[in-house]
């Protein structure tokens, strides 16, 4: 950019002039000029050199030093907002990483919907929290950046309903840990880099330093402050919550049955994997009403007072559900269960086929979906884990297990997403099916699984995230939970 003095005036003449590489930026600053100035700038590529105008341009004696993209980064910055990356060493292979924006405290249900005793679901949260925690700090360890910025959490719950699951004390026991919890956390593990960022702070960043300037006081936020500045929050939404909460209350009723069943029912229907992997009722329970999806029959009915409790149930408010139906929202997982707005109970363990089928309420989603299962993805042999020979891609979602496996007491634990196998059967102990290939070192076990029969991964992530994944990571707790000491 060149430096000049003299007077602009911007005026619904201006034209915002840019060659093809510069583009995106032009677009952006129109849209950035909008909303201050009322002024939709047109943005044209080509040149001009008459007319009330910006140029936008990159300047061509620098392309030689700067390369064909117009600028040069100095420091390697790496977003895993919403990511877990599978395969980091592909990563490691860009080169040494400078920064890592790493998410450590994501939005999920678990376990604070199920209808588990209070004692229980404390036990199960803190094991949460600390699984999290160690997840996020083993990418620290692989990917080796100079500096790590908490990052993409926690949520925020501002609504009176859901108020009290903010970590507003550093309770021991909440699975939503802030940034300063996090980067004591790194602190704690001899570990050096941690840096804080909040809405607004500006970081100067080279190889070697990272100072920043935040909008306000870290202290008047976190720590002591918090309870104090949460409820400040909370009421400056309050006005915004209100009015986000008629999109759904207070609407005239919907004949649940009558839209869901010819909305569901085609999927139901072209959904063998999810089926087969659900083989069960879902129930949705909405106070005066309780609507069965059936796996077994591929039907949408009401429950028959006379049959037994579906394994899966989902108690929503009628309301929620109403907006859902109105609104054919093709994802309940992101739009409804990430709210929180629901309780659940289940007999036996997690299935995140459920979760899969909640996320894929179109034929396009679902078509995805079974496509996913049906692809045999590849397990890349095996390789020697504490004198096991094991499948060297995680039977959930491929990680690599090189990196992200470890093994206690005939326990393989995947620290991705938490998931546990028992090595001597292959059996997986967090979720039905998801067999993974197992057998000691030296052992001639020609009779078991190979890796090629093992099963693909299972859940399916139509956003970056995979909420349910996230869920399933504490549900081996839930399988465990008598182990407990203490628990209920
Ligand atoms: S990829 Fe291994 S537990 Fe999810």
């Amino acid at each position: 950019m060149t430096a000049a003095t003299g007077r602009f005036t911007l005026g619904p003449g201006t034209v915002i002039w840019t060659d093809a590489a510069s583009a995106a930026v032009a677009r952006d600053l129109a849209r950035l000029i909008q909303p201050a100035t009322g002024l939709d700038l047109p943005v044209r590529t080509g040149t001009a050199t008459t007319g009330n105008r910006i140029v936008f341009r990159r300047d061509a004696s620098l392309a030689a030093k700067l390369g064909k993209e117009g600028y040069r980064l100095d420091v390697r910055v790496l977003n895993m907002n919403d990511s877990r990356p599978i395969d980091p060493d592909q990563l490691l292979q860009l080169g040494k990483l400078d920064v890592l924006f790493l998410q450590f405290s994501g939005a999920i249900w678990y376990p604070m919907v199920y209808e588990f005793p209070p004692r229980a679901k404390e036990v199960l949260a803190h094991k949460k929290r600390v699984a999290q925690l160690a997840r996020a700090f083993r990418y620290i360890e692989i990917l080796d950046p100079t500096f790590v910025v908490p990052s993409a959490g926690p949520p925020c719950f501002l609504d009176d309903d859901l108020f009290a699951q903010n970590d507003a004390i550093d309770d021991e026991t909440n699975i939503f840990p802030d940034q300063t919890i996090f980067l004591e956390h790194i602190r704690a593990e001899d570990r050096d880099g941690g840096r804080l960022m909040l809405p607004g702070t500006v970081a100067e960043i080279t190889r070697t330093s990272f100072e920043v300037t935040h909008p306000q006081p870290p202290e008047t936020i976190f720590g002591a402050a918090k309870p104090a500045y949460l409820e400040a929050y909370r009421e400056r939404k309050r006005a915004v919550i209100a009015e986000a909460r008629t999109h759904w209350e207070g609407k005239p009723r919907v004949d649940l049955l009558a839209e869901l069943q010819p909305w569901w029912e085609p999927l139901l229907e072209e959904a063998d994997l999810i089926a087969a992997g659900i083989n069960e009722r879902v129930a949705l329970d909405v106070g005066d009403e309780v609507i069965v999806i059936d796996f077994l029959t591929r039907k949408v009915r009401h429950r028959d007072p006379d049959e037994d409790e579906p394994r899966y149930q989902f108690f929503i408010e009628r309301s929620l559900v109403e907006h859902l139906v109105r609104e054919h929202v093709d994802d309940w997982v992101n739009e409804l269960f990430l709210s929180m707005r629901f309780s659940a109970k289940r007999k036996g363990p997690y299935n995140d086929y459920v979760y899969t089928w909640f996320k894929c309420l179109t034929e396009e989603r679902l078509q995805y979906a079974e496509g996913f299962y049906a692809e045999r993805g590849p397990t890349q042999g095996t390789f020697e884990l504490d004198g096991w020979c094991v499948q060297k891609r995680c039977a959930h979602m491929k990680a690599d297990l090189a990196r992200f496996g470890s093994v206690e007491d005939g326990v393989l634990t995947c620290s991705l997403h938490s998931w546990q196998w028992d090595l001597a059967t292959g059996a997986c102990l967090t979720s039905d099916g998801h067999q993974l290939y197992a057998r000691p070192v030296g052992s001639e076990d020609d009779d078991g699984p190979r890796p090629e029969d093992a099963q693909p991964p299972l859940t399916v992530s139509h956003d970056s995230e995979s909420a349910a994944a996230a869920e399933s990571g504490a549900e081996v707790d839930a399988a465990n939970l008598e182990r407990e000491p203490g628990a209920a």
